[in-house]
């Protein structure tokens, strides 16, 4: 989730880069770089933190007159958010910038880059290098792209430049965004989406996956699979806020809509065949522990307590999870030979922060499951696997649960793997269901508006129980506090089983049941639960794949095989059920009352 942004024309090129740069650093800002093509001299910047530093420290140089540039900021996915690992990345005579991970950047480097010395720890700079190893054998820049760009494997939206050819930018799309942009001034824009063009470019042309070409002033050039394409381009939106949410109400809205891409994002050079490969634990011995504790707060605790599941039965590992506050005052018995994971979106939640601090101390290895590299949590934790969710603007959590979840899941695979507790059956069948999340995540418009509309029944009454068994009891638990947190309806989560155990007596109509009835997973057993809550008149809010005679509303989802896309697609419903009910409440669903983003305090 990196921003990019590209200029050719007349303009101070250093102010419309970063100005650029300012309205995508939502998408990322570890780190951000600008490349500036203007005579045949290249200058180049970079600084990391925020965006800030990048403009303190190009504060002497101009820009004006023709020339060309690209600007980059950077949301670590590869790499320590370090200067070295900072975009623009270069050659010898062009410079890069890259938004995505290219999958197959190890085997360009070996197969064709053996003797290059690279500079960072990227996958991107392989583009460059490949670039100019193909100028060789080229007749022109373009050509040299193109072979460049059938190469790479993965998402991406590039921009690249060469001194080569001093007035051109090169560019490509696949899986990501890539914004083009004109006016009639022969001026040409790029971004990775409308904000940054907001007041330069006239129309833009949102390109396609597999599109690549080329700009100069004036022209562009357009190609899929060699063949020319037509640019069609629409007059720009002159809101920028809007243009941010990519059009969507809030930004709650957009990260549910984007969680399909975003776990793709988080499987991206993870999978090989049918094994789960994690570079980031080639250091640590999964065979060597007993057990796991699972340290969290809020929604983070939840996909511990979801991945509990996962690690006893696809690991066959022990697996116990704590709430990080509760766990710091408890006098813990900590086992060195116990695997302490802490998961955190953000990587500064003090509490989490703390506990393992405190695992750390008694000699237990530790893992991160952590969304922001160079975070708190991260530079503690002995390992870290990022999941890769890009920035979440919603205070209210939805996509950086999803990517947890993702790789929790894959990392229950790869323990699995690495202690023989998963045979090669089980695996074909888990890898299978892991890739067609993607799919199951990509948000139904039908169900969407059936919310919408069923959302005004649920404003009142005096409270909700979101249940579930299983696995999907911690979903009901998330879908309870997505809920909670920005309706300030009051929504308890509950195992479907234990309401029998005292909840119950809470029944009457005015009390909402959103039950979660996957088919996969004990279906016999909630629906009795379920026929209870209803022979004491609680309103039913059913979400399954089998029509329910009992419930008063029904929403059905997909007849999957695998009770994790059953959980993802409840997830999206849940999270959606919330957010249309905070709307139409009239909350502030992106800043809830009483609630950061980062809590850093106790
Ligand atoms: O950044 P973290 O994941 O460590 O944050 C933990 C909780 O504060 C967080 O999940 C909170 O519960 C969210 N508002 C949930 O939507």
């Amino acid at each position: 989730m990196c921003g990019i942004v590209g200029y050719i024309g007349e303009k101070e090129k250093r102010d419309f880069l970063l100005g650029g740069l300012k309205e995508l650093e939502y998408r990322g800002y570890d780190s951000a770089g600008i490349a500036v093509l203007k005579e045949g001299e290249i200058s180049s910047f970079k600084a990391t933190g925020k965006l800030s530093n990048l403009v303190s420290k190009t504060e002497d140089f101009s820009s004006e007159g023709f020339g060309i540039g690209i600007g980059h900021t950077r949301w670590a996915t590869h790499g320590k958010p370090t200067e070295a690992n900072a975009h623009p990345h270069w050659g010898q005579f062009s410079y890069v910038i890259h938004n995505g991970i290219i999958e197959n950047y190890k085997e360009i480097k070996e197969q064709f880059l053996p003797h290059i010395p690279f500079l960072s720890q990227t996958d991107t700079e392989v583009i460059v290098h490949l670039f100019e190893y193909f100028v060789n054998e080229s007749t022109s820049g373009f050509e040299a792209f193109e072979k460049t760009v059938a190469h790479l494997h993965g998402a991406y939206a590039i921009l690249l430049i060469t001194q080569k050819e001093p007035d051109v930018i090169f560019f490509a799309k696949n899986a990501v965004p890539l914004i083009l942009g004109r006016n009639n001034t022969g001026e040409i824009f790029f971004g990775s989406s409308d904000a940054p063009l907001i007041g330069f470019a006239k129309e833009v042309s949102y390109l396609e996956d597999g599109q690549y070409g080329f700009a100069k002033a004036n022209v562009v050039s357009l190609f899929e699979n060699k063949i020319a394409q037509n640019l069609h381009y629409k007059p720009l939106t002159h809101d920028k806020l809007f243009a941010q949410k990519d059009g969507y109400r809030y930004f709650m809205e957009k990260e549910i809509y984007e969680q399909s891409s975003v776990v793709t994002e988080t499987l991206m050079g993870r999978i090989k065949g049918n094994e789960v490969v994690l570079d980031e634990l080639a250091g640590m011995d999964v065979t060597g522990f007993n057990a796991i504790k699972i340290c969290a707060c809020g929604t983070s605790y939840h996909a511990g307590l979801a991945a509990s599941y996962l690690f006893e039965r696809l690991s066959k590992v022990r697996c116990s999870v704590e709430i990080a506050s509760e766990f710091r005052y408890k006098e813990p018995l900590l086992d060195p030979k116990t695997l302490f994971i802490v998961i955190s979106q953000s990587g500064e939640t003090a509490d989490t922060l703390e506990a393992l601090k405190m695992a750390q101390k008694s000699g237990m290895p530790t893992l991160a499951i952590c969304n922001v590299d160079n975070s708190s949590i991260v530079r503690t934790a002995d390992a870290t696997l990022l999941t890769r969710a890009g920035i979440e603007k919603g205070v209210a959590s939805t996509k950086a649960f999803a990517t947890q979840m993702m790789t929790l899941w894959l990392l229950s695979l790869y323990v699995g793997h690495h202690r023989n507790a998963i045979g090669t059956e089980k695996m074909n069948e888990e890898m299978k269901a892991l890739l067609h999340i993607p799919l199951v995540l990509k948000v139904d418009e039908a169900i969407h508006e059936k919310l919408h509309r069923l959302s005004k029944r649920y404003l009142h009454g005096h409270g909700f129980f979101f249940i579930g068994r299983d696995i999907f009891f911690p979903l009901a638990l998330e879908g309870a506090l997505k809920l909670k947190e920005i309706s300030y309806l009051h929504a308890e989560g509950y195992p479907a089983g234990e309401m029998k155990h005292g909840p119950i007596a809470l029944a009457d109509s005015e009390l909402f049941t959103i039950a979660l009835m996957p088919r996969t997973l004990l279906y016999d057993k909630i629906k009795s639960n379920v026929q209870e809550l209803s022979a004491r008149d609680s309103t039913l809010l059913v979400i399954s794949p089998e029509p329910f005679e009992l419930s008063d509303d029904f929403i059905q989802t997909h007849a999957h095989t695998h009770p994790m896309a059953e959980f993802f697609e409840m997830m999206v419903i849940t999270q959606l059920l919330a957010l249309e009910i905070s709307i139409r409440l009239g909350n502030d669903v992106d800043m809830p009352r009483n609630l950061a983003k980062s809590v850093t305090v106790e």
